[in-house]
């Protein structure tokens, strides 16, 4: 169940046979490669020199490692560019992101298009039916250094493709975007422009479409792929490897194409990228957050329809956050073992040994810089490795009691409105599955419109436009459901509701929104009832025929509930939070527990696995027969029991 990351064309030829030999030695099964060697597989337009990388192939495949190959496409070589500068993307400002790093291309650029099919194919035959492949990654990471959208010639001319196939007709698009306003008419489709550079704030009907757009494109440009692959390469599996906490596309499209999930996990790097305060940065600065990798874990394998690996797992610190520190000792052992636990199939190490040389010599891997000696994470991986073997085959992760309803469209939706400024739809749902799991839940994450009948309890943290299949859904479900701040709040033309939000919410919760307040950072609304705590950044005034459960100071509505659908009106604090999530857990007939900051647990079969990411011991308060670890869980140990 593990693998690495490997680049053979990073190391002398000499080298490959040893490394492959270490790998197994080490407890590695699979071997990705190829995703960044373009330049190395076609130096000129159309001279070709793959027989490195037939030997390479050879090398790792005689050794017994089961290849993932990836098409090269995040890193066009210089002499393409230079042949097709238009590939290129902007800026929103108008600049060109030029050569010199990677990611350097434009998801709407033609000639793009054939080039990365051409590769694409060339790749695919020669390698597709090789015994050592196992399986393909299309690309590498959509979406890295903020790539998914592009602000150049080729997007307009392609959005506008996109508007025409949408609209039909100008009066359709003036309508949808209610373009009267502000005298933004338009008598043709070649009169759009792209919404940046206004002098303010552009119309939100055309930033969301242009966003939609942008994330269709990232899903097409991907199928094209997939497309080629399937066609030379039957019987092998496709993935793409996804990012933590990157949301600029609907990443259930692009694995419709796909037959599994993978993501990258960089648990102590996303410590910086999410908007933590300082306070918890510090605290979880050497172990991650508990929630960090246990979201995405959750999130991807609801993206690949229940199937998902880690493609890369941090083995030690890395080199693009504002500060990397070492990881504690043991935390690439519990990363690993987390990954396992939420039912990762594979958890494969970034990367095989650090480069000494080039952007990530400051990042580690399993081996030291340029040597064949283990690194302090490859030691934990081969203990991981050991375990694994001991252990045998992993039980089937089994559907969870509760499901969270993830949608990318409002975290567009919130970005271009946010009305607060620190109104954000992925910290929103963080703390939300953060306040679950404190709870000793699992927790399953669904698209919007998925079917919601094996659950207990559902929630949707915000969800702002609600479509037909989302509402059918909830409404066909007998799970408890709570739903959060500016749920159906917008239609499909990002327009408010007739009927005031909640919109089609509006039966099933017996609820109308009159008004809604951001709150400026220490600013709150106490909140008293069944629950209580407090509402702060966001704080809704409701009319309902609802049954009140929790009310504001002065007796406004805060929590409703109407036949099993509850509303909460509020951005809830932490403790609003827990309390809501502890009192419907309750009401839905689950068993809770209160764990302390440091501990999460999940299940995955008949296992129970527990983790400590703090520096206390943990009692397991149940006795149970131990695979790993025992009834004491160590600072940055973890337990597994039947
Ligand atoms: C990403 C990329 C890798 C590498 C790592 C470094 O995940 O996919 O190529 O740059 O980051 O952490």
């Amino acid at each position: 169940m593990l693998g690495v990351c490997y680049y053979p064309e990073h190391w002398p030829e000499s080298q490959w046979a040893i490394d492959a030999q270490n790998m197994r030695k080490l407890g590695i099964s699979y071997v990705r490669i190829g995703e960044f060697a373009w330049s190395r597989l076609e130096p000129k337009h159309g001279t070709f020199t793959f027989e490195w990388l037939d030997r390479a192939i050879d090398v790792l495949h005689a050794a017994g490692l089961k290849i993932v190959l990836g098409t090269p496409t995040a890193t066009p070589p210089k002499w393409l560019m230079d042949e097709h500068p238009e590939i290129a993307p902007y800026d929103a400002d108008g600049k060109v992101r030029g050569f010199g790093s990677r990611r350097h291309y434009s998801f709407s650029s033609e000639i793009w298009w054939k080039e990365s099919a051409r590769i694409v194919e060339t790749i695919a035959k020669r390698y597709g039916t090789h015994p050592g492949i196992d399986g393909w990654q299309t690309d590498n990471e959509y979406g890295c250094h903020d790539t998914t959208v592009s602000w150049g010639p080729e997007d307009l001319k392609a959005f506008r493709q996109w508007l025409r196939m949408r609209y039909q007709t100008t009066d359709q698009l003036n309508e949808a975007w209610g373009a009267v306003f502000w005298s933004m008419e338009f008598n043709s489709f070649d009169e759009v422009e792209l919404p940046a550079r206004t002098v303010t704030e552009p119309n939100p009907a055309q930033r969301l479409d242009f966003w939609r757009f942008s994330s269709d494109q990232v899903a097409a440009y991907d199928k094209m792929q997939v497309d080629i692959i399937r066609k030379h390469s039957p019987g092998r599996w496709i993935t793409h490897n996804f990012m933590g906490f990157v949301n600029d596309f609907d990443h259930f499209k692009v694995t419709d194409n796909l037959d599994l999930a993978s993501w990258d996990s960089y648990p102590i790097g996303f410590v910086e990228k999410f908007p933590f305060t300082e306070e918890e940065r510090n605290r979880w600065a050497e172990t991650s957050h508990p929630d960090i990798a246990p979201f995405h874990h959750d999130l991807y394998r609801g993206v690949g329809r229940g199937r998902f690996w880690v493609m890369e797992q941090q083995p030690g610190p890395v080199n693009w956050a504002p500060w990397n520190p070492v990881p504690k000792p043991g935390m690439v052992r519990l990363w690993s073992w987390e990954a396992l636990a939420h039912g990762a199939e594979v958890v494969s190490y970034f990367r095989w040994r650090q480069a000494p040389f080039a952007q990530e010599q400051m990042h580690a891997g399993l081996n030291l810089p340029g040597l064949d000696e283990w690194s302090v994470g490859g030691l934990e991986a081969h203990a991981v490795a050991g375990e694994l073997a001991k252990l045998g085959a992993l039980p089937d992760s089994s559907t969870a009691p509760v499901a969270l309803v993830y949608d990318y469209a409002s975290y567009w939706a919130a970005k271009i409105q946010p009305q607060g400024r620190d109104f954000r739809y992925e910290e929103l749902v963080f703390r939300w599955y953060e306040a679950a799991r404190r709870l000793g839940l699992d927790v399953d994450f669904v698209r919007p419109g998925a079917d919601l009948s094996a659950y207990k309890l559902v929630l949707v943290p915000c969800q702002m436009q609600v479509d037909e299949a989302s509402l059918a859904a909830l409404r066909n479900t007998d799970a408890l459901v709570l739903y959060g701040p500016r749920s159906g709040s917008r239609d499909g033309k990002f327009n408010i509701p007739e009927n005031l939000p909640p919109g089609p919410l509006a039966p099933l919760t017996g609820t109308r929104q009159t008004q809604v307040a951001s709150l400026r950072p220490g600013l709150s609304d106490a909140v008293s009832g069944e629950v209580s705590g407090a509402a702060i950044r966001w704080r809704e005034y409701l009319q309902t025929t609802a049954k009140v459960v929790a009310s504001f100071q002065n007796g406004d509505p805060a929590l409703t509930e109407n036949g099993g659908h509850h509303y909460i009106a509020c951005w809830p604090d932490q403790a609003l939070l827990s309390s809501t999530l502890g009192l419907l857990a309750k009401k839905a007939g689950l068993e809770t527990i209160e764990l302390p900051e440091h501990i999460r647990i999940r299940r995955r079969g008949n296992l129970t696995f527990a983790f400590n990411y703090g520096s206390e011991d943990w009692t397991v308060p149940v006795s149970g027969s131990f695979l790993l670890g025992g009834s004491v869980v160590k600072a940055q140990d973890l337990a597994v029991w039947a």
